[in-house]
C-alpha cells in the first residue's frame, strides 16, 4: 500500500508525514513536486506512484489574498480537487480533502455538525466548499479550524514572547472557532484514511474560544499575569478584504458516531505547548 501527500511542505502536510506509522510507502509531495492544479501532472504523478490513499493538504491559506484572485482560488481549491478525483476514482485510491470551518457564516451560536448548511462569507471558503462537492462522495473531506503548527512558531510562541518582554498582547475577542494543534488532528486523518471513512468529519480540537481567551490560556499555562492579554479593537466591518463567520465552532459529532476517541481540549494542546517551548 502506498499513501501520497500533497501540499507536504505546510504545517498540516509536514505532521503527516512526520507522525506517518501505516508501515507502508509514503510519498510526500510539496509543491514543486506537484503543482495540484497541473491537471496532467497530477493525473501523471497519480499513475506512477499508485498511491491507495490520496491526502491533500495543498491550498492557498491566504484568505485575503484569495479574495482579490478568485480565478486563483478555485484553481487550487476546486478545479485541483476535481483532477484528483477523476484519477483517484480511475485506480481506486482514496481520497481525503481537508477543508475548513470558513464554509459557514458564523450567525450559529452552538457548534456547527456537519449537517449544517453551509454559506461561505468570502472567497477562500467558497472555493474550499467547491472542492468539498468535488471531492466526490467516497472520499473523506475532513473540516477542521484554526490550525497550530507543530514544529514552527504558532500562536502559543507569539503570545509566550509577548509575554516575556513584558509586553501586553493585544488578540482579537470578537471571532469564535476550536483552535485546532496539528499534532493531535493528524492521528484522526490517518486513521480516517485508512477507513476509508465517506463523507464529511469535522475534526477540531476541544473548547470554543476567541484568540483573545486563548492568549490568556496561555498565560495562565505559564504562570503568567492573564491581565496582559488584552482584547485588540474592535475591527471596522470592511477593514480586511474578505469577511471572517464571527463564530465558526465545529461539532465533532461524525467522530463521536464512529467512536473515535474525543480530541482534547486545546487548552491541555495548549499547556503541552508551553512546557515544550519553557521547558
Ligand atoms: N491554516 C488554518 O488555520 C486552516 C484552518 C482550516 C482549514 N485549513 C485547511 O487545512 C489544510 C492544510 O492547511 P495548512 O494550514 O497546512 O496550510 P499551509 O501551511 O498554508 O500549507 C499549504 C501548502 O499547500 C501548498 N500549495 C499551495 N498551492 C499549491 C499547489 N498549487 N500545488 C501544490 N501545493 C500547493 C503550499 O505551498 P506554498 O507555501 O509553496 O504555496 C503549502 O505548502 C488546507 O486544506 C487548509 O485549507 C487550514
Amino acid at each position: 500500500m502506498t499513501v501520497m501527500v500533497t501540499g507536504a511542505a505546510g504545517q498540516l502536510g509536514r505532521e503527516l508525514v512526520r507522525t506517518y506509522s501505516g508501515g507502508d510507502r509514503l510519498v510526500s509531495l510539496d509543491r514543486v513536486g506537484l503543482n495540484v492544479t497541473d491537471r496532467a501532472a497530477v493525473h501523471a504523478a497519480v499513475r506512477s506512484i499508485q498511491p491507495s490513499v490520496i491526502v491533500n493538504c495543498a491550498a492557498w491559506t491566504d484568505v485575503d489574498g484569495c479574495e482579490s484572485d478568485p480565478d486563483r482560488a478555485f484553481l487550487v481549491h476546486a478545479d485541483a480537487v476535481c483532477f484528483l478525483h477523476e484519477v483517484a476514482n480511475d485506480i481506486d485510491a482514496h481520497v481525503v480533502q481537508v477543508s475548513t470551518d470558513y464554509v459557514f457564516d458564523g450567525l450559529e451560536t452552538v457548534p456547527y455538525i456537519e449537517t449544517a448548511g453551509t454559506n461561505p462569507l468570502n472567497v477562500y471558503g467558497q472555493s474550499k466548499k467547491a472542492g468539498e462537492t468535488l471531492a466526490g462522495p467516497l472520499a473523506t473531506v475532513v473540516r477542521t479550524s484554526w490550525l497550530q503548527p507543530a514544529d514552527a512558531p504558532g500562536m502559543v510562541d507569539r503570545v509566550l514572547s509577548g509575554l516575556s518582554a513584558r509586553e501586553e498582547v493585544a488578540l482579537p475577542a470578537n471571532r469564535r472557532a476550536c483552535p485546532t494543534f496539528v499534532g493531535d488532528l493528524a492521528p484522526v486523518i490517518w486513521r480516517l484514511a485508512e477507513e476509508r471513512v465517506a463523507g464529511l468529519v469535522h475534526a477540531t480540537n476541544g473548547g470554543v474560544t476567541s484568540w483573545y481567551e486563548f492568549g490568556r490560556s496561555v498565560a495562565d499555562a505559564v504562570g503568567a499575569d492573564p491581565d496582559q492579554i488584552v482584547p485588540s479593537p474592535i475591527e471596522k466591518p470592511d477593514s480586511r478584504p474578505a469577511k471572517r463567520p464571527p463564530y465558526s465552532a465545529l461539532d465533532n459529532s461524525v467522530l463521536q458516531v464512529l467512536g473515535y476517541p474525543e480530541i482534547r481540549d486545546y487548552r491541555d494542546a495548549v499547556a503541552e505547548a508551553v512546557a515544550r517551548a519553557v521547558g
